[in-house]
């Protein structure tokens, strides 16, 4: 039996990554909306690529969780996106209701599905997701980091003018304007970023990469980023489906690691079939645990406004 992946919220980044799971063959996707039409539409559009890109996959849109059932990932994307001028925390308290409503209706249908959460305020919706389904703190896990450390990878590159293949690197924090990218833990095929790019040039792209998300939506006026969001949200499922035990920044619930607690948080963990396996500490300098800190109260901050809510 091929594994079985819903897809909550069937907009751009939700079905966005149906096509990359589809084209990767991972498992059969199920599409859900709210929306009538639309993700039945989309569905059956994608379906129909399969006989041209040579994917065996079953994809359903569907209107009704009750063909989410036992799904072994569960993908929510469900939520509004930033308008210009807009920060993350901005969307929480509608996003909040759409996450509370989601969670709770697919998450009973698959009690042993891993939750990979993707809308915003990410950090604080992840959170919110591990509450409302009760599941282990291993299985509810958010994507954040591998998008920040893609865009990250990608100025790299494109300022040394290597392949972004080559360019590996380690993010921490919220997903928010404090996330903390760690130069020193950035390399080119080994050899240290600092070796390429200087650190007035190096600041100037730490500092791109923390806005890369509001880059974007200042672009496209109408809506956020979807193209990478989603591809870094399928390389996760990837992880988990084939149990790769990939070493990479996700959203963690903390206990204890890097002095932080009862927080999701951008950290570097293993993700393998159980989900998060394990959540690696890093020998963080002063400067770097300051930078941590900070973005731990936003956090924090976050997550305070949602209890209030
Ligand atoms: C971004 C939004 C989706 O970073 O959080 O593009």
């Amino acid at each position: 039996m091929r594994p079985k992946i819903s897809i909550i919220g069937a907009g751009f980044v939700g079905s966005t990554a149906a096509h990359w799971i589809a084209s990767k063959e991972l498992g059969d996707v199920v599409l859900v909306d709210i929306i009538e039409g639309m993700p039945q539409g989309k569905g059956l559009d994608l379906l129909q690529a399969g006989p041209i890109e040579g994917f065996d996959v079953k994809i359903t849109g569907t209107n009704d969780y009750a063909e989410t059932a036992n799904s072994d990932i569960i993908i929510i994307t469900s939520g509004a996106p930033r308008k210009p001028g807009m920060s993350r925390e901005d969307l929480i308290r509608v996003n909040a209701d759409i996450t509370r409503e989601c969670v709770a209706k697919a998450a009973p249908l698959s009690p042993n599905a891993v939750i990979i959460m993707v809308n915003n305020p990410l950090d604080t919706m992840t959170y919110l997701a591990k509450q409302v389904s009760g599941f282990p703190k291993n299985r509810v896990v958010g994507q954040a980091g591998v998008l920040d450390t893609a865009r990250y990878r990608t100025f790299i590159a494109m300022e040394v003018g290597v392949s972004v293949e080559d360019v590996q690197a380690m993010l921490m924090g919220g997903h928010g304007d404090e996330m903390v990218p760690l130069p020193r833990f950035t390399t080119i095929s080994g050899i240290p970023v600092t070796e390429f790019i200087s650190k007035e040039r190096l600041d100037a792209i730490v500092d791109r990469t923390r806005k890369g998300g509001g880059e974007i939506v200042n672009l496209l006026k109408t809506g956020s980023a979807y193209y990478a969001p989603s591809a870094a949200t399928v390389q996760m499922v990837e992880a988990i489906l084939r149990d790769k035990k990939r070493l990479l920044p996700c959203s963690c619930y903390l206990e204890g690691e890097y002095g932080l607690n009862d927080i999701y948080f951008g950290v570097p963990c293993i993700l393998g079939a159980g989900g998060v396996e394990r959540v690696l500490e890093l020998p963080l300098n002063e400067e770097e645990m300051a930078l941590v800190k900070k973005s731990a109260e936003a956090v924090s901050a976050s997550i305070a406004t949602l209890k209030q809510l």
